[in-house]
């Protein structure tokens, strides 16, 4: 299982420290970009991602919690990106078109969906999505608690793809910890982000290394 560091829970005030420390530990960086309008909360936005480019060394890993993500498309895409997701909330109907969207910019395409969203309704996306996220709180702060049913949600997930053949892959967000990244590991994911369990640790990188040997 890969470990994807969120940068959302670093340090603003030292952001190259904090990208260094990704690059020296995590396997991708994940970058949550939030509107205020699809979820509670605004993040940082593209004035922050055109710096990262030439110092992130690990690929990049945009999850766009906005309304339209369509839009941001080629801007995550130029800022050297190279997995893009948005929220099944946001694309309703236009799902497979968004994907297409992505794929068409060169970067890995991920269909998300918040914590109340049947996983069901994913299967469609099977084979044609890059990855799932599978959101394990509610979309929009970090810190929060993991919802313990989204293990049963994986499960339920990547057993539909595996029945299917599918190489989709399976992205967890929220609360993973060094108490439940076994569980969550076991359960088929093939990615986990952690925030503040990475960056409010002692030592970032050996923490990013425990979460990838638990
Ligand atoms: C929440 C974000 C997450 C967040 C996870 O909406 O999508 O990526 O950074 O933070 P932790 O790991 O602290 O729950
Ligand atoms: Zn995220």
């Amino acid at each position: 299982m890969k470990i994807a560091p969120s940068l959302l829970a670093a340090d603003f005030l030292h952001l190259q420290d904090e990208i260094e420390k990704v690059n020296a530990s995590g396997d991708i960086l994940h970058l949550d970009i939030m509107d205020g309008t699809l979820v509670p909360n605004i993040s940082f936005g593209f004035s922050v991602l055109d710096k990262l480019f030439p110092v992130v060394k690990v690929p990049m890993d945009v999850h766009l919690m906005v309304v339209n993500p369509h839009q941001w498309f080629k801007k995550v895409a130029d800022d050297g990106a190279a997995m893009c997701s948005f929220h099944l909330e946001a694309s309703g109907r236009k799902t497979k078109e968004f994907i297409d969207m992505i794929h068409a910019y060169g970067m890995k395409a991920g269909v998300a969906i918040d914590p109340d969203v049947p996983v069901k309704k994913l299967f469609p996306y099977i084979g044609k999505a890059d990855f799932f996220l599978v959101m394990s709180v509610f979309a929009g702060f970090g810190g929060q608690k993991f919802i313990e049913v989204s293990l049963d949600r994986v499960a339920a997930l990547k057993a539909e793809i595996v029945a299917r053949g599918a190489d989709t892959l399976i992205e967890v967000d929220g609360g993973v910890s060094l108490a439940n990244v076994r569980a969550i590991k076991d359960a088929g994911v093939d990615i986990a982000v952690a925030g503040s369990t990475v960056f409010h640790s002692e030592n970032p990188v050996e923490t990013v290394n425990a979460l990838r040997e638990a």
